[in-house]
């Protein structure tokens, strides 16, 4: 593990939260540097909150319901990650938009993890879309949060083939393996100073472009 300071990260779930417990268990091995310090969920029944329980981190259950209009629940959402030292947020399916007020109160520091490959299929069910759609390849987008729907600056991505035999589920299944992998590691590359925004662009300092592989769906014969 590196010498910098752990990232203190506060997690937004509102489902089952797989990918909230690839970073719980990247943390808790030490091979990313990063300290989960509150885990937040807007529905008080999402698994997510026992994988932090399980895990001995706080976990908070606000439902949105319970408050008048957005900015009140914000105003919640900020109180108690600020409360349980968070510095940076990481949204992990979570299902409610977050406005400007918000993003005001952690300034470039909020991050999102999205089933498509960014800019295509923003929103909701991007497995599916990209199978309505008829692209060969999907896969998943770690991207800053901005005041738009999973426009923000992109900071990683991977990759998957779509398959003839493909449904929704089979799809976002190959897909969410690859998030588990990438979420862990772009904090990381967070909590280590290495992601620096220029405009939209983001460089990852000590990375410049070690492979130019490239793929082709379906293959050609010689299988590249
Ligand atoms: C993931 O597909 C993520 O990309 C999307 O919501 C889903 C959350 O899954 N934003 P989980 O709760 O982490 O299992």
């Amino acid at each position: 593990m590196s010498a910098s300071p752990p990232l203190a990260l506060g997690v937004l779930v509102s489902g089952s939260g797989t990918n909230l417990q690839a970073i719980l268990d990247a943390s808790a091995s030490g091979r990313i540097p990063v300290a989960v310090k509150v885990v937040i969920s807007n529905r008080p029944k999402a698994g997510g909150l026992d994988r932090a329980r399980a895990a001995g981190v706080p976990a908070v259950a606000l439902s949105h319901r319970a408050f008048d209009g957005r900015e009140a629940f914000e105003e919640a959402l900020i109180g108690v990650l600020r409360d349980h030292g968070a510095r940076w947020v990481a949204l992990a399916g979570f299902m409610r938009l977050l406005t400007p007020h918000f993003l005001r109160a952690f300034p470039d520091s909020v991050v999102n993890i999205h089933p498509a490959l960014l800019p295509s299929f923003p929103g909701t069910h991007g497995p599916r879309q990209a199978l309505d759609y008829g692209a060969r390849w999907s896969g998943c987008t770690v991207h800053f949060v901005d005041e738009g729907t999973d426009t923000g600056p992109i900071i990683a991505q991977a990759v998957v083939p779509v398959l003839p035999t493909d449904d929704e589920e089979s799809l976002a299944r190959r897909i969410l393996v690859q998030e588990h992998r990438i979420y862990p590691w772009a904090l990381s590359l967070l909590a280590l100073g290495r992601v620096r925004r220029e405009g939209r662009r983001v460089l990852i300092e000590g990375y410049e472009g070690a492979s130019l592989a490239s793929w082709i769906n379906p293959p050609p014969p010689d299988g590249r």
